[in-house]
This record gives structure tokens, C-alpha cells and sequence, in this order.
């Protein structure tokens, strides 16, 4: 049998074993973007794992690794435990892999106790949380859920110009049958999700745990504005039609809007690309990308309507032209009020205090939701680092937060047999 402490440390072990090729598609830092080597390896020892922890386990239609431990009875509808396996770039060890390494470490604890429960446990690897590669994320849950649209994702390209169509046949999955990863709600339980808070709250609170209310609304969108390619050299500072310091307006804006905003809203550029791209060309045109998030969809609706009017306003002052493109949408996601008052009560159980907290990150649990009610745990990590190769959590941590996901295993069990 596990002890409490080793199953924090080898959840977080593993996950520090993930961070290195061939794991990572970088070496000296961990990148892994979806359905490439890495991705590939990882799941590979994430097979070994799961199956060496008593579980059936299956790649999906889209990408995603699914362990299943069986209940009393075979097809019960299962407890959904997972997070993600792909990570930003240059990105931190924990962000995505330690929810599923804490999953496969709780269910393992059931098969050492020889105990079957009356709902089925499946562990998830989402496939692509971040959309570190192409430009929408969450398309591995959303499969899941039944909310992915293909027609909408498979001709995105990434940096390359590699379709995702053809990034699913290389990985060895036929694009047309993503869809087939959609779950039925009768074979979903509930979805649980541990991870980091890749916040300071925690932390400053003197917490390991926090439990999610909530997790923000946020939009991606893509903006160009385009002007005249020229020489760096010989075009008068008056005669230029320069994109590059209307997209520095631009950003300046966002910022102003955000600063000013309710329901902590934020928005972030975080690509930014002069093309061409030489030091003695003036670019012809600027392509950034807007991350715009908020805790209700109204509030990042008007935060987005009012940048796109500043972009055209300061283009049109400038003698240029912009577009603002749409990359994706995801909506607030509310957790379950019943299943996060059972989360609570496992962290209580513990003797912490039930701190509630809402997710400014966006996570799998919020399209989880669609198909089933869920619950997220958050763990505290050092100085809120997220995103950053500097991502730290401790092992004592790690093991709080699995002994808080048997307990919530244990009430669930209850609530079911009653
Ligand atoms: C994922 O980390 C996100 O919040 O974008
Ligand atoms: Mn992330
Ligand atoms: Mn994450």
C-alpha cells in the first residue's frame, strides 16, 4: 500500500521525469505541444503507469489517454479524474500533469485496498489544454464533451503549417473520426480536476488546498493590421505606413481597458510578429494575438467590443488597415455547488480550512462541465509561478491533495450507495 507522503512525492517525481526529452521536444526546457514525439512519449509512460496501477487503458479518437479502473459492476457510469499532458512553451513541469499523476496515484490506492466502488474511475490525459500549438485550446476536452466542432478546428495551422488534420494522421489517428471521443452523460459520473493554482492566494494565505467556485470567461482573437512594406533607411518618418507603432497603441489600449475593468478582468499580448521581420524593413504588417478574460462573459464581451473599436479607430487614424479574428470562446464555468461542498468537506476532513477560490486560468473542468458536473482542487505553488519553467510545488502539498481526493472518493461513494 502507498503511503500518504510517497504519493505525493511520486506524483510530483513523475512529473519532474516528464520535464526532459524525450518527453520534452526541447532539451534544457519543457515543450510539448500536442500530437508531436513528446506527446507521444508521454503518453507512453503514462500507459506504463496507469496500467501498472490496475487500469484498462485506451488512446481515444482524439488524442486523449483514458485509464479506466472498473467498478462493482462493468459499464458503471465513472468518476472522470484528469488535466492535461501538454504544456506551454518553455513552460513549467506541473501545470496539466500533476492532476493526472495524483489520478492515477488515488486509484492505485483502491486496488491495493482490493476495494471496487459502486461508479467506475477513469483517469484523463487531455491531449491539448493550451493550444500551445494551434491557435484554439481545449480541443481534447471538448471532444470529450461533445462541443468540438471539426469543421471549425482541423484546417488550423501551427507555426509550421501543419494542419491539425494532418498533425492527427501523423500522430496515427484518422481527423475524421474525432468526434467518436465524445462521451454520453450517462457515462459520466463527475469530472474532478487537481491543479496548481498558478496564483499567489494560496500561498499568501498560508494554504496547501484551495476548492474552485468558478473559472473565468476569456476569448482568444487574433489581430493584424497591415500597412506598406519599405526601407528602413529611406522613407521619411511623415511618409510611412509603419503597423508597428499602431500595434503598440493598440496594446497600450488593451491595457487601459483592463486597468479599468470590473471582475478582474485581464488581457494579455502574448505573440507579436513584424512581418516581414528584419531590422532594415519597415514592416508590412504586425500580428498579435489578445488573451481577454474576465469572470463573466458580459464583462469580456464589452472589454472585447470596445478594443476592437480603439484597433480600427487608431488604424484609420494611422492610414492603415486591421482585422480582428475570433480564435475561440469558452464561457464561465460555475462548479458544481453539491460536488464542491463534497470537495470542501474532503479538505476539512483533512483539518484545513475549506478556502473557496475562483480559477482566472482556464482549465479542462470548464468544458467537463458540459457533459457532466465537476468539482476542481487547487494546490499551492511557490510565489504563484505558472507558465515558467520556475513552476514549484512541494511534495507535502501534493500529498494533502491526494489524501483530499480519497476523501472526496470516499463522500462520493456514500452519496452513491444512499
Ligand atoms: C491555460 O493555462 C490557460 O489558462 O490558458
Ligand atoms: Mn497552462
Ligand atoms: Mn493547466
Amino acid at each position: 500500500m502507498t503511503g500518504d507522503f510517497e504519493i505525493g512525492a511520486r506524483a510530483r517525481a513523475r512529473c519532474d521525469l516528464l520535464g526532459a526529452p524525450p518527453y520534452s521536444e526541447v532539451e534544457g526546457q519543457l515543450t510539448r505541444r500536442f500530437l508531436t514525439p513528446a506527446h507521444n512519449a508521454a503518453l507512453e509512460r503514462l500507459t506504463l503507469w496507469m496500467t501498472s496501477a490496475g487500469m484498462t487503458v485506451r488512446r481515444d479518437a482524439a488524442g486523449n489517454l483514458v485509464g479506466r479502473y472498473e467498478g462493482e459492476t462493468p459499464n458503471a457510469p465513472a468518476l472522470m479524474i484528469g488535466s492535461h499532458i501538454d504544456s506551454v512553451r518553455n513552460g513549467g513541469r506541473y501545470d496539466g500533469p500533476l492532476g493526472i499523476m495524483l489520478g492515477i496515484d488515488v486509484v492505485e490506492a483502491q486496488r491495493d485496498a482490493s476495494r471496487r466502488l459502486p461508479f467506475a474511475i477513469e483517469v484523463i490525459a487531455f491531449g491539448d489544454e493550451e493550444g500551445s500549438r494551434f491557435p484554439a485550446s481545449m480541443s481534447c476536452s471538448r471532444a470529450i464533451a461533445g462541443t468540438l466542432d471539426p469543421a471549425a478546428v482541423l484546417g488550423m495551422t501551427d507555426a509550421e503549417g501543419v494542419t491539425l488534420a494532418d498533425a492527427f494522421t501523423a500522430f496515427g489517428l484518422d481527423p475524421d473520426r474525432i468526434t467518436d471521443a465524445a462521451r454520453k452523460p450517462v457515462e459520466a459520473l463527475a469530472f474532478l480536476e487537481a491543479h496548481i493554482e498558478q496564483g499567489p492566494v494560496l500561498e499568501a494565505e498560508g494554504l496547501a488546498l484551495g476548492v474552485v467556485t468558478a473559472i473565468a470567461a476569456q476569448k482568444r482573437l487574433m489581430v493584424r493590421i497591415t500597412g506598406m512594406a519599405g526601407h528602413a533607411g529611406t522613407t521619411p518618418m511623415a511618409l510611412r505606413k509603419d503597423p508597428g507603432p499602431a500595434a503598440a497603441e493598440c496594446i497600450l489600449a488593451l491595457e487601459r481597458l483592463c486597468q479599468a475593468g470590473t471582475d478582474n478582468l485581464v488581457g494579455t499580448v502574448g505573440r507579436l510578429t513584424a512581418l516581414p521581420g528584419a531590422f532594415n524593413v519597415i514592416p508590412g504588417a504586425v500580428e498579435f494575438s489578445m488573451d481577454i478574460r474576465a469572470e463573466t462573459s458580459a464583462t469580456r464581451d464589452a472589454a472585447v467590443e470596445a478594443v476592437t473599436a480603439e484597433i480600427h479607430a487608431i488604424a484609420a487614424r494611422r492610414g492603415l488597415s486591421a482585422s480582428v479574428t475570433l480564435m475561440q470562446a469558452l464561457s464561465e464555468s460555475p462548479c458544481d455547488p453539491g460536488l464542491t461542498a463534497m470537495l470542501e468537506a474532503a479538505v476539512g476532513h483533512l483539518g484545513l480550512p475549506p478556502r473557496r477560490l475562483p480559477s482566472g486560468a482556464g482549465h479542462d473542468a470548464m468544458v467537463m462541465a458540459a457533459l457532466c458536473p465537476t468539482a476542481m482542487l487547487f494546490i499551492r505553488c511557490e510565489g504563484g509561478i505558472s507558465h515558467n519553467p520556475a513552476e514549484s510545488v512541494t511534495e507535502a502539498d501534493c500529498a494533502l491533495a491526494a489524501q483530499a481526493m480519497l476523501h472526496f472518493i470516499d463522500k462520493l461513494e456514500r452519496r452513491e450507495r444512499a
